[in-house]
């Protein structure tokens, strides 16, 4: 690649003859000239600028000057049917990024016009546009430098590390930040395995190849919720695994079925303000989960008898109940969500699109257990002393089925639970929700029987399914 800088302090880009960059220039691969602007000023004092016209601060690079120096680096330099670009750094062009680099890293020739002051007379790039020339107005980020030159020692540094034979071991452009995967790369770490007391994450070191590229998935995931939001709201769902979407979900984020993007959510303990959105979600949920073979008319009786606001409310206000909800935010709360800062923005009706709840198997004051729980099936042996905890609902709204929102309420709700105590849990599934029972088996619970549920009137078969919580997670 053939790359020629304009501008009026050559000296700038003596940088790029070290290293990485000025070995490539040494090997052949980069052909790199630097011209001197005012080579192409004429007068005393070889004069680059003027006032701007029409008034205001600073000084204007003349186009006389630019149209000069820019025919002969364009017309000597001009490649036999290659691609070459005249690019302009400007903090007003479009933002420089991984993807610029790569399409530009594909040209035979870029010519590089550093401009000064208040930049280049803006007749120049539309003169080289209107004769065919690719001109391309780029900043490197959204603050203003002095001038071009260190821009354009960083497009071409990000541009020449992509060429063929520039970069020693080309494999590490395979997985760093900002590559089409589309996350900031994961923490890195070197021996000593221990230093001040830090120790590394002991999977780095089990030699589990899986376990490892799973470890450093979830840990680039956690970096770019924390740091870029941004970029995880452009992340193609397609790109996305189960277990990708369950660590997404757990750190605010979900991928709705068919939806080309992860949204931001929150996962947070109901309050009482959602117990009217909380019972429209029941009743839009439950049916899903009685496989199709239950009565419509029973299902109907049973959510208007049973998964009414009332009963929400109830649970808010009962200590024995985890009761968590999965809320979808506006776009614009992306950043808060992932830091977990309280919005101004909590709508007033709360999207849901999500809940679960464990009923700890308690007495009050007045010797009742919470409103709600089942009787506990013969099947579920407690020990001695053991606190029981009945799973009672992991409710995803079919729009986010796969989005990994219900192992992730069902891990904040089974952590709440354990925290109040709780070392086993029991759930009853209908039997033919299968798809359930696989998720409630990937969460650590296993079938130890099965009961006859009363839904609306009609006898349903459940399967039983436990997890000792005490067993390790
Ligand atoms: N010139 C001055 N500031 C710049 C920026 N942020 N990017 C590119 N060129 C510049």
């Amino acid at each position: 690649m053939r790359i020629d800088v304009v501008t009026i302090f050559p000296d700038y880009l003596k940088v790029l003859d070290l290293s990485l960059i000025g070995r490539a220039a040494d090997r052949g691969r980069l052909d790199l000239h630097v011209h001197d602007l005012r080579d192409h000023a004429h007068d005393r004092h070889r004069t680059v600028d003027d006032t701007p016209l029409g008034g205001g601060a600073g000084m204007v690079m003349k186009p006389d000057v630019w149209g000069e120096a820019l025919d002969d680096v364009l017309a000597v330099d001009a490649p036999t049917g290659g691609r070459r670009v005249l690019i302009i750094p400007t903090p007003s062009g479009e933002v420089f990024t991984q993807r610029t680099a790569e399409d530009l890293a594909g040209a035979d020739s870029l010519v590089f016009a550093c401009g000064r002051y208040e930049g280049i007379d803006a007749r120049v790039p539309d003169h080289y546009a209107s004769r065919g020339v690719e001109v391309r107005e780029l900043s490197i980020g959204d603050y203003v430098l002095n001038g071009g030159e260190v821009a354009a020692v960083v497009m071409i540094e990000a541009i020449a590390r992509l060429l063929p034979g520039v970069l020693g071991n080309p494999e590490s452009l395979l997985e760093e930040s900002h590559s089409a995967a589309g996350l900031l790369e994961y923490p890195v770490h070197t021996r000593p395995t221990r230093w001040r007391d830090l120790e590394i994450d002991p999977v780095l070191l089990s030699g589990d190849h899986t376990r490892i590229a799973r470890t450093r998935r979830d840990q680039a995931i956690a970096r770019t919720v924390g740091r870029r939001p941004d970029m995880i709201a452009r992340m193609d769902a397609a790109d996305l695994d189960r277990e990708d979407r369950a660590a997404l979900a757990t750190m605010g984020w979900a991928v709705p079925a068919g939806a080309p993007h992860p949204v931001p959510v929150r996962i947070r303990p109901a309050t009482v303000h959602d117990a009217e959105a909380l019972a429209d979600l029941a009743a839009r949920t439950f049916p899903d989960a009685c496989g199709h073979v239950i009565d419509p008319e029973f299902i109907a009786q049973h959510i208007a008898t049973n998964l009414v606001p009332g009963l929400f409310r109830t649970w808010v206000d009962d200590d024995r109940v985890d009761l968590v909800v999965a809320e979808r935010l506006a776009p614009q709360s992306a950043s808060q969500a992932s830091s977990g800062t309280e919005t101004a923005q909590t709508p007033i009706v709360p999207d849901l699109v999500g809940y679960a709840a464990v009923l700890r198997e308690e007495p009050d004051a007045a010797g009742e257990p919470p409103t709600g729980i089942d009787p506990r099936p013969a099947c579920v042996q407690a020990r001695p002393g053991q606190v029981v905890g009945e799973l009672s609902k992991v409710y995803v709204d079919s729009t986010m089925r796969g989005s990994g929102l219900a192992p992730a309420l069902m891990s904040v709700v089974t952590q709440r639970a354990i925290d109040h105590g709780v070392s086993l849990l029991w759930l009853g599934t209908h039997i033919t929700n299968k798809r359930a029972q696989k998720a409630y088996r990937r969460a650590g619970f296993r079938q130890v029987g099965t009961r006859t549920y009363n839904v609306g009137g009609q006898d349903a078969h459940d399967v039983v399914m436990i997890r000792r919580t005490g067993e390790g997670l």
